[in-house]
């Protein structure tokens, strides 16, 4: 009959006490001599204890969040048959067990921190040696995500219980540099977890194709405006009543342009820009650069996804040359045929959904501008005038704004003014 030993946990060095934060075999599993069966981590290194020998796991004595001292007893394992005739392994004492502080244990090599467990320090001040909490993985993985820089908190496992391996560490450092983000938690980058791995034809029949070039681009710029820039929108409405009218007689009397309500907006950004500089403004490092000149940005839905082209010196152009302009730049977004330089020099942009419908939206900022505007469908609404409610036509406007640069008073007090000239074009002269 094949022999029972204990493995205990050999000599620590000044270490005593030291937390069991993974159980890394089970009951009735096959082991190797020297293979780990459980992670002690204390507050300068994290180690494994060896298996004495090859054989099976009778009994694990030790639990998670066990406080372990060199000698105390860890698992039974009942010695494999060819391994048996060689089992006296230094650290092997054989069954039955004799109590824990009876027991002298040999010293193992293996199991006492090695110049590389060593290296694996773990600190332990934000808690993370609580059991369950700590990420799961070999000393020499945590010494590979330590070289790297890598919090293994971050990572996710993808072996048995979640352990984490070398490849998930890779691959988490692969998906931070696509993502731009550092590996470290230096405090700076976002420390993303990698985006989520699915195999969808698993749920049902799918088809694939590659983003467009342009999406591909916009959804780069997009997405760094989006993490980089602290964004509030503020919503306003204005009662466009009164333009509406003149909209529709201008457009009488101009037909080979269509005017729509975006040349007004134009205009009525280019009055709010010049009387709050502030938005139209790029940071510079620690500097607010405030420009003289008002280019507007025109976000143009096209089948390939969404491109800017600038409208240069609005200030200067009245609507039916704002109305021309536009539509030149739509055919030419339509048809590709921008160029880099009719999409450069923006200082604010306005993002027209009125065509298409809805309430209200979040526009992400441009960067390097501050503030954007988005537009959406203008509909008659019974408005209370102070006798009885009339019917108006309200356009929904929401101004979203980097609030590194402007505050949330200032932003109010800009689409304020901005409802204010919608309602009555007179102001654009005052
Ligand atoms: N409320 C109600 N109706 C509106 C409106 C508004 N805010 N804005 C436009 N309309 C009307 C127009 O008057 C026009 O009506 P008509 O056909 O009866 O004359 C119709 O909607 C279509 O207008 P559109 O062709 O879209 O012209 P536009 O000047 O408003 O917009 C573009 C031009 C190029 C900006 C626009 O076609 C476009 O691409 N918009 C999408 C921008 C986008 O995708 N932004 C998303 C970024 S997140």
């Amino acid at each position: 009959m094949s022999e029972v030993i204990e493995a205990r946990v050999p000599d620590l060095g000044s270490d005593s006490g030291v937390p069991v934060i993974e159980l890394l075999v089970k009951v009735g599993e096959t082991v190797k001599k020297d293979q780990g069966l459980l992670t002690l981590e204390s507050d300068k290194a994290t180690m494994e204890v060896p298996s004495p020998v090859a054989g099976e796991i009778v009994e694990i004595i030790a639990k998670l969040g066990d406080e372990l001292s060199a000698g105390d007893l860890v698992a039974r394992i009942r010695v494999a048959a060819a391994a048996s005739a060689s089992a006296q392994a230094p650290a092997a004492a054989p069954a039955p067990a004799k109590p824990a502080e009876a027991a002298k244990p040999a010293p193992v090599a293996a199991a006492v921190p090695a110049p590389a467990a060593k290296a694996a320090v773990h600190s332990p001040d934000n808690g993370e040696l609580v059991p369950g909490k700590v990420p799961y993985a070999s000393p020499a993985v945590r010494v590979f995500a330590r070289e790297l820089g890598v919090d293994l908190a971050q990572v996710k496992g993808s072996e048995r219980g979640g352990r984490i391996s070398k490849d998930d560490v890779q691959q988490f450092v692969k998906a931070a540099l696509a993502g731009g983000a550092p590996a470290a938690g230096s405090g700076s980058g976002l420390n993303l977890i990698p985006w989520p791995q699915v195999d969808f034809s698993k749920f049902g029949p799918i088809t694939s194709e590659p983003l467009s070039r342009i999406k591909k681009l916009s959804g780069a710029n997009l997405a760094r405006n989006w993490a980089m820039i602290p964004h509030v929108t503020q919503f306003d409405e204005a009662d466009i009543t009164e333009m509406e009218l003149f909209r529709k007689k201008l457009g009488e009397e101009h037909k080979d342009v269509k005017v729509t309500p975006l040349v007004f907006l134009i205009k009525a950004a280019v009055a709010a820009l010049k009387k709050f500089p502030a938005f139209n403004a790029s940071l510079d490092g620690d500097n607010l650069v405030l420009k003289q000149y008002f280019h507007i940005g025109i976000a143009v839905d096209t089948p390939d996804g969404l491109v800017v082209p600038v409208i240069r010196d609005c200030d200067q152009k009245g609507l039916i040359e704002l109305s021309h302009e536009l539509a030149a730049i739509s055919v030419k977004a339509r048809e590709k045929k921008l160029t880099g330089a009719d999409m450069q020099g923006g200082c604010f942009t306005i993002s027209s959904l009125g065509g298409i419908g809805g309430t209200a939206f979040t526009p992400i900022i441009n960067a390097p501008e501050v503030a954007i505007l988005g537009v959406s469908k203008a509909q008659t609404k019974p408005v209370w005038n102070g006798a009885e409610f009339a019917p108006k036509l309200m356009l929904p406007l929401s101004l979203s704004y980097d609030h590194r640069v402007i505050d949330g008073a200032a932003a109010a007090r800009f689409t304020v003014y901005m409802v204010q000239v919608l309602a009555d074009l007179r102001r654009l002269l005052v």
